[in-house]
């Protein structure tokens, strides 16, 4: 660790504004970034903390072609929405801007500007396709045809989302321009490239030699690219959704998205201090971390230090500790396929359990390998870790102590050598979580922090001072005094963690401010110090709320299988006989009474009259209809079908629906009410 740096500038991958943030990226980068600065800050360093929202690239095009909007509608949309969940979130910026500012767009072309005059581009022509109709060049996503690997119809310029193959928009067969339709053409078009190839030999020395201390998955990354070689990459588009390109002859061209995105950093910088921007990057006492997701690193550790280089007088990253991916319920988190947990929901849902979120996020967070969050896990770090060792114990200190000392922090008396054992374990434990702090070992930093909370409970379950208070008031008063003052380091300990838990319990604990020097001490809280009425710091999740949640992802699933079948028709079956049809017997009827059948999904339990008689018919309706919109609604059944045993109920006929591939499906009713019984056919 050098800790001969002045300040920090933290930067944390700007989102792209065409989407919510789901659980995904918080445990990926904005969970451990906060946890970074706040510990930073904890520890008295001048720290910025940067952020915002990544407003270009052709994603964000094509979103707001769909929905028939601009792509400005679309940003600025989704920035507050992303703005507005991270503060919620307690996700500490101290700015979160954007890159479709003013003062983005002049510092990201005065940036391709000094590159350009200094003649760090190389220009080269190459054919792309270009839509004729539409008069414009079609990235690659705006390409459609058939894979030629499995032969989907609907494969993408750049990828086939149906077997997964990278694809270049040269290999679809039958290419078509997603804007118009037509039939594209290819077309000469000039860009500027970044020969990153120049820059290998001095990426190999600042990597590989100097930087051997970056995390494995990232300094791997680096390693394999280096090894295949780097290939100049173009820094210009052909799109009318970004920063014009400053120079001449560049009409109908803007920067490529990954040129400006990261100069994003800068110029929130630039916004946030007008004035003394410079020193943060540029004096190299100035240590610049990076958090990113595993797909950003070769951006962070390639492309835009190659950027900065190549213009000159900037610092570089000191690190960039990239984490690898969150699943979700044994599934890649998916947004398209909305298979995600969307944090602006879960604030809602869960309201003032923030800190669990975090909790669950850090402790599990995809640090060295990709990671998993489930609803289960979620709820019993929550029941058996918080709630049964953190928050009990801290309840424990303050009753007891309103109880006995009227709320003041009692004087301690002679120490036991169980006393001194116990809080010879504090230095310890700050010495550990400062070693994983510096180091974005924050997993290991939580742990630490917990060890501590579970330290105190043990202290107390040990001691059993409210056996005590009769006997022997004055050993009463130093485990509770003991015990306060572990409580005061954990407000401490879990600042960078648990923001929301560790304000409340200094409240508790009548503390003004935390101070990352005091942690560990024995004598933070003074003899008659009094502290505030004791609230409780989590509380239990039930099943019933983890249920919900699980049955809200599942039926996401349904809603993609229902968007798969869209304007699908079933094929015709072969054909039937006028004899066979007529062994059917259809009649119409009346539903008397509808309910779940207990412990299933799709079931409903329904007593029909059926003209002939009243009976019992179980259908997997009931994910389509709940059982109030079904009693009274006339139906038509195939009434002589087998009897059948459903989940112990015997079930006697079957409803007639009409059902569309995509799942949709409805009941099918006469035009108007008839007798039941009547015959169908
Ligand atoms: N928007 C990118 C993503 O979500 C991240 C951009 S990071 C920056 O993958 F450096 F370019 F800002
Ligand atoms: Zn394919």
């Amino acid at each position: 660790m050098n800790n001969d740096y002045k300040r920090y500038l933290v930067t944390s991958a700007l989102p792209y504004a065409n989407g919510p943030v789901h659980i995904g990226h918080l445990a990926g980068v904005y969970v451990p970034a906060d946890i970074y600065v706040r510990y930073l800050r904890l520890r008295g360093r001048d720290v910025l903390f940067i952020g915002g929202s990544d407003e270009h690239g052709v994603p964000i095009t094509i979103k707001a072609r769909k929905e028939g909007v601009t792509p400005q509608d679309i940003v600025d949309k989704y920035h507050l929405i992303i703005k507005d969940s991270f503060e919620r979130f307690g996700i500490s910026f101290d700015i979160y801007s954007r890159t479709t500012s003013e003062i983005h767009h002049k510092t990201a072309a005065d940036f391709f500007r000094k590159l350009y005059d200094d003649g760090k581009f190389i220009e080269k022509t190459s054919a792309q396709y270009y839509d004729e109709e539409a008069g414009q060049f079609l990235a690659d996503r705006y390409i459609i045809g058939q894979c030629p690997k499995c032969g989907n119809d609907s494969a993408y310029g750049d990828q086939c989302e149906k077997c997964g193959s990278t694809l270049s928009p040269n290999e679809l067969i039958n290419p078509h321009s997603a804007i118009s339709g037509s039939k594209p053409v290819l077309r000469e078009t000039s860009h500027w490239y970044l020969p990153l190839d120049r820059y290998e030999t001095w990426l190999r020395q600042w990597i590989l030699e100097e930087h051997k201390e970056w995390k494995t998955n990232v300094y791997g990354q680096c390693k394999s690219w280096l090894d295949a070689g780097l290939q100049p990459r173009a820094v210009s588009r052909d799109l009318d959704w970004g920063i014009p390109i400053p120079a001449d002859g560049a009409g109908g061209k803007v920067l490529y998205v990954w040129f400006d995105a990261p100069i994003g950093y800068l110029s929130n910088t630039i916004e946030l201090r007008p004035n003394d921007w410079e020193k943060w990057w540029k004096d190299s006492d100035t240590k610049m971390v990076h958090f990113i997701g595993k797909d950003n690193i070769v951006f962070h550790c390639i492309m835009f230090p190659v950027m900065l280089k190549a213009h000159g007088g900037f610092i570089l990253p000191d690190n960039v500790p990239a984490n690898e991916f969150l699943n979700l319920q044994s599934d890649k988190i998916s947004t398209t396929k909305n298979w995600a947990v969307w944090l602006h929901e879960y604030l809602d849902e869960f309201p003032g359990k923030e800190d669990v979120l975090r909790y669950v996020l850090c402790a599990n967070a995809p640090e060295t390998k990709d990671s998993e969050f489930t609803w289960k896990d979620f709820q019993t770090r929550n029941n058996s870790e918080l709630v049964a060792i953190f928050g009990n114990f801290v309840n424990r200190a303050v009753v007891l102590t309103h109880k006995y000392f009227d709320g003041k922090t009692p004087q301690a008396g002679t120490l036991t050598a169980y006393d001194e054992a116990t809080l010879k374990e504090l230095p310890a434990i700050r010495q550990a979580m400062e070693a994983h702090l510096e180091t974005y070992h924050f997993r290991e930093a939580l742990k630490e922090a917990m060890n501590l909370a579970r330290l105190g409970n043990k202290y107390l379950t040990e001691t059993e001072p409210w056996k005590l208070e009769k006997t022997d008031r004055e050993r009463v008063a130093t485990v509770l005094n003991i015990s306060l003052q572990i409580c005061a380091s954990c407000a401490i300990a879990f600042e960078p963690f648990l923001p929301f838990t560790a304000g409340k319990l200094r409240y508790i604990l009548a503390q003004n401010k935390a101070d990352w020097e005091q942690l560990a001490r024995t004598d933070i809280l003074m003899a008659g110090h009094k502290l505030n009425e004791p609230q409780l710091l989590f509380n239990k999740i039930e099943d019933a709320d983890i249920q919900k949640q699980i049955d809200k992802l599942n039926a996401t699933r349904t809603a993609a299988t229902d968007e798969k079948g869209k304007g699908v028709v079933e094929p015709q079956k072969t054909a039937c006989r006028y004899e066979d049809f007529l062994k059917m017997d259809i009649r119409t009827a009346t539903v008397l009474e509808a309910e779940r059948v207990p412990e299933t999904d799709k079931l409903l339990k329904l007593k029909i009259a059926t003209g002939m008689d009243t009976r019992t018919i179980v259908s997997g309706i009931a994910g389509r209809y709940t059982p109030g919109e079904l009693i009274g609604k006339q139906i038509c059944i195939l009434a002589n079908l087998e009897p059948r045993v459903i989940k112990g109920i015997a079930s006697q006929g079957m409803i007639l629906m009409a059902q569309q591939p995509d799942g949709k499906m409805k009941i099918i009713h006469p035009e108007e009410r008839m007798d039941n019984g009547a015959v169908v056919n």
